[in-house]
């Protein structure tokens, strides 16, 4: 998740890329760079940190005189966030420079080659891997930078978004794009690239969206696509939109929460890229290969995080074999546990910084046990204290209300308990491969999905909207989400819900059950649907009402069956947590909160 801009035009490019780093700046920083052609010199300038950090840089050098450039803030996903990782990375010769958002998957191979061939590199990413690659290519096609981009993206696998340039062509810049964002901004004798509109948007509203697997050559005055692989003309048309600089941020939803929420079909490809082996669809976490697999693990975590933790409870436990305790971090660093050595603590936590989590580590660490850190946020105080950190790759979380990153959590949660099952041999190398290749298959469905379960979930937000209270249901890894479900429905609408195991019902919440207390039901079509429907019949008994998120086909008599595309055991999540996230969303929204920023809550809580 970084944020690109390239700008080719009459104007001093420099300062206007930085200022198009500003308008990012929502999408995260952890180190900025910029380019450009100045005195006939391809000049990279970057720095470690906040964007003000190459702003005080660049104040000491003369910079004004290039009217191209282009500029990158890095979130990383992997790889320290330090100075030599920032980009614009330049090929070995100095005469290309590129910026790139997303992920090489293959690049080590390709660094053994260029190696091979006595390439030097100077930073630990992929990003260099790439340009280096385009150089060589540029031998091959007598010095045309295009056909060398063609031909080095056909040799690299991945996700990426990219801009180029080349010190032979001072006023040209050459983009493309594969399930990373990049969009162009035309102008007046000026044109830009960016990995969001904001990044342009004072100067053009007049946008064409580039499309996966297109390439776009770029000067002051024109602008041409072609397809990546074939170098043919692709005919494009200009949009011209209308959103202010808040919305553009939104990427056009009203809200962050409802872009993060619409983001997870990408967060799960994210957390999938580099980790899948193409040739055998088996889970690679070289990150932990050092770790022998735990006889007993501690799971970790605080509000959203530790839903995710206990939904990972159910998987460990049943295809891994791994006994897993889940801890409320809060309650585990002021017990006495009992922490053998032989045991492992996983840290769960979006920010890397909440206390309570970091408390909790220290506690382990203090007992001999190795800490793994499952983190959003690269380089976060969590990621640097474990010993061993596997990150989520979800992107910035902007809104206050957790959604994509549990969503990540969920995926990597799946990943580790794919690896050590195959490392442990208790799952066999088909029913990975299977589990995976449906997983790899859900971002589709989700996408699909996502339109109509918005609608829904407006329709019975409309319906519910005078209700005081919510019960909410589910057994096994379906109890977890329940209690998201609940919590996101008390983060941002202020409606009191309790989350609950459905089978715990009759032991005190039944109590409560009337017409005015409506239960919001996870009943799905896999091993706990009969007794989930027998927990629902005893509602409607006492003339309760009933919301269900449920499967088509099956038999169950609620007022409001909410039907979602069928997936296997595990997988049926990815589909059951954005439905209860946009019930919340509609339901806070049609009330009229303050969906991002709700009242009392912090994003990241770093006091007891
Ligand atoms: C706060 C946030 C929650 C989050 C929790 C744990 O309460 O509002 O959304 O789930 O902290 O945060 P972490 O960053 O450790 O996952």
């Amino acid at each position: 998740m970084c944020g690109i801009i390239g700008y080719c035009g009459h104007r001093p490019a420099v300062p206007l890329v930085v200022e198009g780093l500003r308008r990012l700046e929502y999408r995260g920083y952890d180190s900025a760079g910029v380019s450009f052609v100045q005195a006939g010199q391809l000049s990279v300038i970057r720095a470690e940190g906040k964007l003000s950090a190459l702003e005080q840089k660049l104040a000491t050098m003369h910079v004004f005189s290039a009217t191209s450039g282009m500029g990158h803030t890095r979130w990383a996903t992997h790889g320290v966030p330090v100075e030599r990782n920032a980009h614009p990375h330049r090929d070995h010769s100095g005469r290309l420079a590129i910026i790139h958002n997303g992920i090489i998957e293959n690049y080590e191979a390709l660094k053994a080659e260029l190696t091979a061939k006595g390439c030097e590199f100077r930073s630990d990413t992929d990003s260099e891997v790439l340009v280096n690659l385009i150089a060589e290519c540029l031998k091959a096609t007598g010095g045309d930078v295009m056909q060398a981009l063609s031909k080095a993206l056909g040799r690299a696998e991945g996700a990426y978004a990219i801009v180029l340039m080349s010190v032979d062509h001072p006023g040209t810049l050459w983009a493309t794009r594969v399930a990373s964002p990049l969009v162009m901004g035309v102008g007046t004798g000026e044109n830009f690239l960016g990995s969001d509109i904001p990044a342009f948007l004072p100067y053009t509203r007049d946008v064409v969206f580039l499309e996966d697997g297109e390439l776009v050559r770029l000067t002051a005055s024109s602008w041409e696509v072609f397809r990546a692989d074939t170098l043919e003309p692709v005919a494009k048309t200009v949009s011209r939109i209308n959103w202010d600089v808040q919305a553009a941020e939104k990427g056009g939803y009203k809200h962050f929460m409802l872009k993060e929420i619409f983001e997870q079909p990408k967060v799960i490809r994210d957390c999938l890229l580099g980790r899948i082996d193409p040739a055998t669809s088996q889970v690679r976490l070289p990150e932990l290969d050092a770790l022998p697999v735990p006889e007993r693990l501690h799971i970790v975590a605080c509000g959203t995080s530790f839903h995710a933790g206990l939904w990972g409870l159910y998987l460990l436990e049943k295809y891994a074999k791994i006994p897993v305790q889940v801890e409320i971090a809060s309650e585990f660093r002021y017990r006495e546990p009992i922490l053998d050595k032989s045991g492992v603590v996983l840290a769960i936590s979006q920010s890397g910084e909440t206390m309570d989590t970091m408390a909790g580590i220290k506690l382990a660490k203090s007992r001999g046990l190795p800490v793994i850190g499952l983190c959003n946020v690269v380089g976060s105080s969590i990621a640097r204290e474990s010993d061993y950190v596997l990150y989520s790759q979800a992107g910035p979380e902007i809104s206050v209300a957790s959604t994509k990153a549990m969503c990540s959590q969920l995926a990597a949660l799946l990943l580790l308990t794919l690896y050590w099952g195959r490392r442990k041999g208790t799952m066999s190398e088909d029913s990975c491969a299977g589990l995976v290749s449906e997983l790899q298959t859900l971002p589709k469905i989700l996408e699909d999905a996502l339109p109509s379960l918005r609608a829904s979930a407006l329709r019975l937000a409309k319906h519910f909207a005078e209700t005081t209270s919510f019960l909410f249901l589910g057994r096994g890894p379906n109890f977890p989400l329940a209690l998201e479900g609940a919590l996101k429905l008390k983060e941002i609408s202020y409606i009191h819900a309790e989350g609950y195991a459905a089978g715990e019902m009759k032991h005190g919440p039944i109590a409560l059950i009337d017409p005015h207390f409506p239960t919001f039901a996870i009943a799905l079509d896999d091993e706990f649907f009969p007794k989930v429907k027998s927990n629902l019949v005893e509602v409607q008994a006492r003339a309760g009402e009933i919301v269900a998120l449920t499967n088509e086909g099956l038999d169950l008599h609620v007022e409001h069956p909410w039907l979602l595309p069928r997936a296997t055991g595990p997988l049926a999540a990815f589909l059951t947590l954005p439905a209860l996230q946009l019930f919340a969303y509609e339901m806070a929204d049609y009330l009229g909160k303050d969906v991002d920023q709700p009242r009392n809550l912090a994003k990241s809580v770093t006091v007891e």
